[in-house]
Parts: C-alpha cells; sequence; structure tokens
C-alpha cells in the first residue's frame, strides 16, 4: 500500500532504526525497489530526484504514476517522495502526483538566504498536507569556489546552525553532512560518528543520510545507531544494474531483446535493495 515518508520515519525514529530510500530513475528500479523491500518484508521508500525528472524530458507524471502503481500494489508499506527539489514549479506538482513528501534542496544557497527559501517552501509544503526534509549549507567551503552544498566533500554540520535551522525553517526532517558524498561507486567512505552523535542530540527532528551508497554496511550499522532515521540509496541501484548488464552483454553479443540484459539489472538491483535493507532497517540492538 501507498503510505507517507513521515510516518515511516517516525515509525523507524522511535525504534532507533531506519527506513531505507532510494532513487529511481527508471520502471525498473521501481520493481526492483519494490520487489527488494518484499522480500526483505520492510516498509521502503521511493525516491524521484529533481535530476531523474530533467531525464524523463522534465515530465514528473509518466514516472510518478508509474510508482504510486507499484506501491499500491506492493505487499508491504511503499512510500513516494520527491527528491532534491529546488524548482518551486516542481515542489508545487508533488501532492498531485501522488507524493507525500518532498526534499527541499536550497543548501547551495548562503544560510540567511537557504533559511529563508526553506521556510517559505516548509509552509507551501504543509498548508498542503506534504512532510519536507531541507537540507543545511555548505559548512567546509572554499574561499573563491562555487558552493556546492552541504555534500560537498568536506562539508560538516554545525550541531547549534542545525538546530536554530531546523527552528528557524519549520522543517520535519533534517539531511546532515557528516562525512558521506553523493555518487561513490565504491563502499569506502567513513563517517564522523562524533559529530553525527552531538547533531543527533542537539536537532529535535529526525536526521537524514544522503550519499548513502559509498558507505560499506559498518558504516551504516553506525549511521542507525547513531541517529539516523532515513537513509538515501541511489547510486547502488545504478552499480549493480549497470555492472550486471555489462557482464550479460559482453557473455551475449548477440542479444538484441531488451528484456533479457533489463532482467539481469533488475535482478541485481533487487538484491542490493534487500541486502541494504537489511542492514539499515535492522532495529538498534
Ligand atoms: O538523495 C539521494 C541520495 O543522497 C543518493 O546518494 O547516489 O550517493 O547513494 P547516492
Ligand atoms: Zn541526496
Amino acid at each position: 500500500p501507498l503510505v507517507t515518508t513521515g510516518e515511516l520515519t517516525a515509525r523507524a525514529a522511535a525504534a532507533r532504526s531506519a527506513v531505507a530510500a532510494f532513487n529511481v530513475v527508471t520502471l525498473e528500479h521501481v520493481e526492483a525497489v519494490v520487489t527488494g523491500a518484499e522480500a526483505a518484508r520492510s516498509p521502503v521508500v521511493l525516491q524521484i530526484s529533481e535530476n531523474a525528472v530533467r531525464y524523463r524530458h522534465g515530465r514528473l507524471l509518466p514516472l510518478a504514476r508509474a510508482a504510486v502503481a507499484a506501491a499500491e500494489a506492493a505487499a508491504v508499506p511503499v512510500a513516494l517522495h520527491l527528491d532534491h527539489v529546488r524548482s518551486d514549479t516542481l515542489l508545487h506538482q508533488a501532492p498531485e502526483a501522488g507524493f507525500g513528501s518532498v526534499m527541499y534542496d536550497a543548501s547551495r544557497l548562503p544560510y540567511a538566504q537557504n533559511v529563508a527559501a526553506t521556510r517559505a517552501a516548509a509552509d507551501w509544503a504543509h498548508a498542503h498536507g506534504l512532510w519536507i526534509e531541507a537540507e543545511l549549507g555548505e559548512v567546509g567551503g572554499k574561499d573563491g569556489e562555487p558552493p556546492l552544498g552541504a555534500h560537498a566533500p568536506g562539508a560538516r554540520t554545525d550541531p547549534a546552525e542545525a538546530r536554530a535551522f531546523v527552528a528557524a525553517s519549520g522543517v520535519d526532517a533534517l539531511a546532515v553532512a557528516v562525512g558521506s558524498v553523493h555518487a561513490m561507486t565504491t563502499r569506502t567512505a567513513a563517517l564522523d560518528h562524533a559529530l553525527l552523535r552531538e547533531v543527533f542530540g542537539t536537532v529535535a527532528v529526525p536526521l537524514v543520510l544522503h550519499g548513502s551508497s559509498g558507505l560499506p554496511d559498518d558504516q551504516l550499522s553506525a549511521a542507525v545507531a547513531g541517529g539516523i532515521a532515513k537513509v538515501n540509496v541511489g547510486t547502488a541501484l545504478n552499480v549493480a544494474m549497470t555492472g550486471a548488464i555489462r557482464e550479460f552483454l559482453a557473455a551475449h553479443p548477440e542479444a538484441v531483446d531488451s528484456r533479457h540484459y533489463l532482467t539481469v539489472g533488475r535482478e541485481a538491483m533487487t538484491r542490493t535493495v534487500t541486502d541494504l535493507i537489511g542492514v539499515i532497517a535492522r532495529p538498534a540492538p
């Protein structure tokens, strides 16, 4: 059934566990996430990012409607989340397209502008029944370089600033910069767990980890133990899908039916989803 990210995250946070949230780009991603979550007998969040919408010729509805249909038919609770939204036009499409939540990303802006833009987005979101996650601006940016946001390598969330940001913006969850970086294709990153615990002790809303594909299992478990309640995974699915398809096509150079290689790509993503949920959604010991 279709549920909301707000309820899944609240339930996970109360159990000191986390809900896994996967970015989907194609229908095969959607099917793999739902099937993988069903195999793990666990709820899951399907995320469509603004970048993914751009890839789909700027149209949100075709993939969103497929995701809603997949969620409604699923044997486990599935939420639909609009991710890394920078455009107000896209934000305003969310409720009608079936989304119960959005991540509004003004993190490239200086602090005061990030607060103002996020406050406006949060007011609009709440007036339209949406749960909203936001990201705090860059902490460790270098002079003279364009800001890359809170997930620039080396960026860190300041606990006191995070607390003030949540109070001033009114968001329901906060994406924190504690050492993860987006789009890593190897699982070699390590988090600043002491900082994460400090932010967890300072901020009242659930914390979200982005760029989680770069983290090995033990780092993911420690992040959940340290207070992360929603874990965003994107690149790991593409690593699995593309690797499996590359191997299949190398072994079958005569293959032309797209279903044959998409099947192995989808199955590889399904296994990745089940495995990662097993790590992320385990209740705290
Ligand atoms: O919002 C999406 C996630 O942060 C995905 O990051 O592709 O590095 O796993 P990732
Ligand atoms: Zn992200």
